[in-house]
């Protein structure tokens, strides 16, 4: 026997057992891994010679490495051969206890609030800034014209004439889109779930910022697939490694949010946006990018999506009107690169058929009559000002070892607690007092890490900001 196969002396393969053999070699190999006899970066001997060594099938040998690749133990690379992955970058689904995480998701989408808190946690447009006038007309103006059509089935991609002016309104920001290669959802989350589905089977890999939307989180691991989460930088993803990582895992999916991202707030420099696709390209690698809140940017720098930049069709544009319109009308659109076209509609019809077709319809009219940008304009103005006073009652009140990075826009602001401290314990006192601030460790994909809250302005006025601040800043003094 060869030096080679030293480390393989345990393993025992019966034909005559209920498991298959491929399953066999599997579970053995696993152990040998996770009993770190096997260490990570250790090269596995080649399948033919393994095969020949163990006396059985190459096939059977390719099925054990491929479960144990699905499955994030083993990582190849093409020409060299398979190796050991880093085992703390295993989430073993069969270990993970998801119910838990999956409940906290639910309760950070759509958290219960009363109206005897100040509430800094929710993120939706305050229902009073509501513009109801306004699209009460265009719904009128739309059962008018379309009559019952306006109830019947809508074509599943999509209201064709709001597909068009998406498309024409997306070239202010240098997207290329058209009508046919976009889809109308209800809701980005839906996108999100649809583009999982499409993309990601048991055991995959996908890749996401540290720290995430958790609705994300969710729609991913509801796949069975694997998430590889990468730190966040004040200018966005950490590039070196993004590589250092792709290069292990070879993900199908990288789920970003290169403008103000949730819940960082950081946007990405412009270098990491060209990197990000440089890699995305070199890996093959499809990007799934969330535009949830871009508009109510309030720097002096435009915010281009990351899919202008996309030379060879592997982002797809997610963007939602939940955030700076009505979350309820459940509205939001995703570009198809062309070789998903197919696999999204499907999902996508057999989801929910289709998104409401009154409200698209609605919708559609209010872009074109150019209700939209004015109601842009009017909520980025407010916001703006709400904006400068959290970042003034943080300064005024909060301690100084409260770390805050400013973000370029949105409606929250990112804070860390210094070392030491629990943030969950300070959103519980805080409640107790009757605020509601956003707690990080949701955000995590994996290791939580409770030393960050959120704090939105979104829904308080500025009174209650104000007080709302105030009273965290005791609470930490
Ligand atoms: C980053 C991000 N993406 C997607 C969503 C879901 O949005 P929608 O209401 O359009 O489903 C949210 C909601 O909070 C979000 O924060």
């Amino acid at each position: 026997m060869t030096e080679q196969f030293i480390n393989f002396v345990s393993i025992q393969l019966y034909k005559d057992k209920q498991e298959a053999l491929y399953v066999q070699l599997y579970d053995q190999m696993r152990e040998l891994i996770v009993t770190g006899k096997l260490s990570h970066g250790y090269l596995l001997p080649p399948v033919r010679k393994f095969a020949k060594f163990l006396q059985i099938n190459a096939g059977t040998v390719m099925s054990a490495y491929k479960q144990l690749e699905k499955n994030g133990y083993i990582f190849s690379r093409a020409g060299s051969g398979s190796y050991v992955a880093e085992l703390s970058s295993v989430v073993d689904n069969e270990d993970h206890d998801d119910k838990e995480e999956e409940i906290d998701a639910i309760e950070i989408l759509s958290p219960k609030f009363d109206d005897k808190y100040i509430n800094l946690a929710s993120i939706a447009l305050n229902p009073d800034l509501i513009s109801v006038e306004a699209f009460k007309k265009v719904l009128i103006e739309v059962l008018d014209r379309d009559q019952g059509y306006a109830f019947g089935y809508q074509e599943s991609q999509g209201f064709y004439p709001l597909r068009e002016s998406i498309a024409e309104d997306l070239k202010r920001y240098g997207v290329k889109a058209e009508a046919s290669n976009m889809q109308i959802i209800s809701g980005a989350q839906q996108g999100i779930d649809i583009v999982a589905k499409a993309l990601l089977n048991y055991g995959d890999y996908v890749f996401t910022e540290n720290p995430t939307y958790p609705g994300a989180i969710a729609a991913f691991r509801s796949r069975g697939a694997k998430i590889v989460e990468i730190s966040m930088e004040e200018d966005g993803i950490h590039i070196e490694e993004l590589e250092e990582k792709l290069r292990k895992f070879r993900p199908k999916l990288i789920y970003v949010m290169p403008n103000i991202q949730n819940p960082t707030g950081s946007s990405y420099s412009i270098t990491k946006r060209n990197r990000l696709m440089g890699l995305a390209r070199y890996y093959n690698a499809i990007i799934l990018e969330d535009d949830y809140i871009s508009e109510l940017n309030y720097g002096k720098e435009p915010m281009a999506p990351l899919k202008a930049i996309d030379r060879d069709d592997r982002v797809i544009y997610l963007k939602s009107f939940s955030k700076i319109f009505m979350p309820g009308l459940r509205l939001a659109f995703l570009t198809m690169p062309q070789r998903l076209i197919g696999k999204l509609l499907a999902i996508k019809h057999n989801s929910d058929i289709s998104t409401s077709g009154l409200t698209q319809r609605a919708f559609d009219l209010y872009l074109r009559k150019g209700i939209w940008h004015e109601h842009i304009t009017a909520i980025r103005k407010m916001y703006l000002e709400r904006f400068k006073l959290t970042l003034a009652a943080i300064e005024e009140f909060l301690p100084k070892t409260v770390q805050c990075v400013k973000p370029q826009g949105g409606l929250s602001i990112w804070l860390t607690m210094p070392a030491g401290l629990s943030a969950k314990v300070i959103v519980e006192e805080a409640r107790k007092r009757q605020v509601l601030i956003t707690e990080g460790t949701p955000f995590f994909p994996r290791q939580a890490v409770d030393r960050h809250i959120r704090i939105s302005f979104a829904t308080a006025t500025p009174v209650e900001i104000h007080n709302g601040v105030h009273i965290i800043g005791s609470i930490l003094k």
